[in-house]
């Protein structure tokens, strides 16, 4: 799977984001780093998290593959950084600070504020995951990894909202795989 447009559209802000703040932008729950791989290419630090080893090793592999001038500077931009987002009582985001968070298909409603609370002020968050809509093309189909209608936007109420979508989407502008999802990209006050 490519990665998703929202990244290459905001990929500049990112670039800014990181630069200015010298922190690097959390890919939470990053699978096999689509996303963050996107960006470490083009020079953005990223911290992959996920829960899988094998996700983060896949990623690692994938990086050091990448070519170009930068391969070396590439490596040391990325760190990993295997963890349970979901392991009760801990609060794994708790005391860090990234310039951005970036998660796509993962949700957590327990993670909603720590995620907040780790990005910096000025800090963007890109968070697209699926809504109660997606329940009828095809998993997920749990409510609990569904978003309700307008609950990104009530998440991030008092944001600066650089782009807000629900609606139906097409996998990979595959004609044929339909995804119901929501999207939001916006700057912390
Ligand atoms: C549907 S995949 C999305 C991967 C990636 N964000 C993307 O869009 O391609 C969900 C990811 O969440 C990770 N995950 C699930 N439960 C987790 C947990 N408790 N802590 C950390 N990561 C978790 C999985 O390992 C998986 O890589």
């Amino acid at each position: 799977m490519s990665h998703s447009p929202l990244i290459e559209k905001y990929l500049t802000n990112l670039q800014d984001l990181t630069l200015n703040k010298q922190t690097s932008i959390l890919d939470l729950a990053c699978g096999s780093g689509r996303n963050g791989l996107y960006l470490l290419e083009h020079q953005v630090p990223v911290t992959f998290a996920d829960i899988k080893e094998e996700a983060l090793e896949q990623t690692l592999a994938q990086a050091k593959q990448s070519s170009g001038v930068f391969k070396g500077e590439q490596q040391k931009r990325g760190q990993y950084w295997q963890v349970d987002f979901e392991q009760e009582g801990s609060t794994p985001l708790q005391g860090k600070s990234f310039a951005g968070i970036i998660v796509f298909r993962y949700l957590h409603r327990p993670l909603f504020e720590q995620i907040k609370a780790a990005i910096s002020s000025g800090g963007m968050i890109i968070y697209e995951t699926f809504t109660e809509q997606q329940a009828q093309f095809g998993r997920p189909k749990n409510p609990d990894f569904l978003l309700k209608t307008g609950e990104l936007l009530e998440l991030f109420a008092g944001w600066e909202i650089l782009h807000s979508f629900e609606g139906v989407i097409h996998k990979n502008n595959d004609n044929k795989i339909k995804q119901a999802v929501a999207q939001i990209v916006a700057i912390k006050p």
